[in-house]
């Protein structure tokens, strides 16, 4: 008999019909004469229960229903009478399709730490948890894909494999087929990349920007969603060393231009998380509201799905890195020399303690930072006429501080290349993205988004390694 999904078993309504269902056991619960089966396919955080009568057959067969074991069920589509669900299964036929003992299998039915769970990556796509995020994070790459595709964007396919720093950040993985126990050698002792597989030396890409920009420079408007990869040795809760970002790039667009698409975007992808994972979100909600039960009034989070509305309604606030510097310098945190990093002068970079302070307590809503110090942004970002500020812009979040950093770009080939030079770039790894500058060159902006930050917004999960199925960060490659 032809499967069919719980999530389309626990809509339907046709009580009598003969169905057949697979999935995992979650829990088992016996009495005399009957049991009860909670058994999960995936295609919903919802559970459907598959009631069994027992008699001599059926009692042998149930001792081997074990939480984790996959089954395959036949049996009457049945109105149910018990409380928590519309729908039921009564089992005519039960088909053990993989057994789980027990005595090994890791995920009983109790609660589970995060901590523990990331050790079994493995099989943590088997909790309510983990599963609803994988169904989030599915609605969400669907989410960015169908507004760009609305709004006549191209979605560009960008190297993984580069030649360029293009955040000039240094926090790069190097790609080489060399022999690490042999490296060929320069005279000066250098190594000799010439021998390598691409003749120079390669790296994975931190951003898909710059090429990225190639294509707005012709296409008009483009995005990136791709893997990015950072060697930064930061063991915080919101960095990984592989993540995915989201960067569209405008030809035409002024800085203001590029404000108003993020607003709009991530406006659009929490609007359509709300409209498309309402059982997901409601029971991250539950878990978020269990998880924070023991703390304070006043330091447990707002609601998960009161959250996202709120983001929704207000606009963003918009102001300078400098006005933003006056309101932390005379803050409360500040003066009481509460944050870890006190601001005192003008040019510091902001820490994620101001950024959520911003966010959070002053302005209580999402947050855009403009007209940064040039001196602590990338060298593409476009000089202002003070010259001490570029035109970027971060757009900063509760919970999670910065989520978007993006710019307007410098499309004047004599200050670009200027700045190239000052930062000791080389200019042979970059000579073609300053061409663009030099044939057909206009103003142009753009942003990267950093897909698990989003996700960790909307999930009102706290640590970025849950929100990504298999976290790399430092000292962890297990899965
Ligand atoms: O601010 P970043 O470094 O900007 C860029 O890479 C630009 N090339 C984007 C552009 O203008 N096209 O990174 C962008 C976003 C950050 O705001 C953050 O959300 C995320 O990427 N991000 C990380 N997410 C997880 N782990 C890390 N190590 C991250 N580093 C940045
Ligand atoms: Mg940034």
């Amino acid at each position: 008999m032809k499967r069919t999904e719980v999530r389309t078993l626990l809509k339907r309504t046709d009580f009598g019909e003969l169905i057949n269902v697979k999935g995992w056991v979650r829990t088992k619960r016996s009495s005399k004469n009957v049991a009860f089966i909670a058994l999960n396919d995936g295609s919903t955080i919802n559970n459907i229960q598959i009631v069994v009568e027992i008699n001599a057959d059926m009692e042998t067969l149930l001792n081997h229903v074990q939480t984790g074991a996959a089954l395959s069920v036949d049996g009457i589509l049945s109105e149910s009478m018990g409380s928590g669900q519309k729908v039921e299964v009564q089992a005519q036929h039960i088909q053990i399709l993989g057994e789980a003992n027990p005595n090994e299998y890791p995920l009983q039915p109790k609660k589970h730490s995060l901590e523990f769970l990331r050790e079994k990556a493995h099989l943590r796509f088997r909790t309510n948890t983990f599963s609803a995020i994988a169904r989030v994070r599915h609605a969400m790459i669907f989410a960015v894909h169908q507004f760009f595709n609305e709004r006549n964007f191209y979605n560009i396919h960008t190297p993984i494999i580069t030649g360029s720093d293009a955040e000039g950040a240094g926090e790069m993985f190097q790609v080489t087929t060399l022999d690490l126990k042999n490296l060929p050698k320069n005279e000066d002792g250098s190594i000799d990349y010439k021998k390598d597989f691409f003749g120079k030396s390669a790296n994975l890409t931190v951003s898909g920007q710059l090429e990225g920009e190639l294509a707005a420079l012709a296409l008009s408007k483009i995005y990136t969603f791709g893997p990015t990869f950072r060697a930064e040795n930061s063991n915080t809760t919101r960095h990984l060393a592989e993540f995915w970002m989201i960067e569209p790039e405008m030809a035409f667009y002024d800085l203001n231009d590029n404000m108003d698409l993020a607003e709009e975007m991530l406006k659009y992808v929490i609007q359509y998380a709300l409209d498309h994972c309402t059982d997901d979100l409601q029971f991250l909600s539950k878990r978020q509201q269990d998880e924070e039960k023991n703390k304070k009034a006043n330091e447990r989070s707002m609601e998960l799905i009161e959250k996202l509305r709120f983001v929704l309604d207000e606009p963003f606030v918009r102001l300078t890195y400098t006005e933003a510097i006056q309101i932390l310098k005379n803050s409360k945190p500040n003066k009481k020399k509460r944050f870890q990093y006190l601001v005192n002068e003008w040019g510091v970079d902001l820490q994620s303690e101001h950024e959520r302070y911003l966010v959070e307590k002053h302005f209580k809503r999402p947050v855009i930072l403009t007209d940064y110090p040039a001196s602590i942004k990338a060298f593409y970002m476009k000089q202002n006429e003070d010259g001490k500020t570029v035109r970027a812009m971060d757009v900063l979040f509760p919970q999670i501080g910065e989520i978007i950093g993006g710019s307007q770009r410098e499309e004047n080939y004599d200050k670009l290349y200027a700045k190239i030079k000052a930062l000791d770039i080389p200019e042979s790894s970059m000579w073609w993205y300053l061409e663009t500058r030099k044939f057909g060159s206009v103003p142009h902006s753009g942003f990267g988004l950093g897909f698990e930050r989003l996700i960790l917004f909307l999930t009102g999960m706290t640590n970025i390694r849950d929100v990504i199925p298999f976290p790399r960060t430092p000292l962890n490659l297990e899965f």
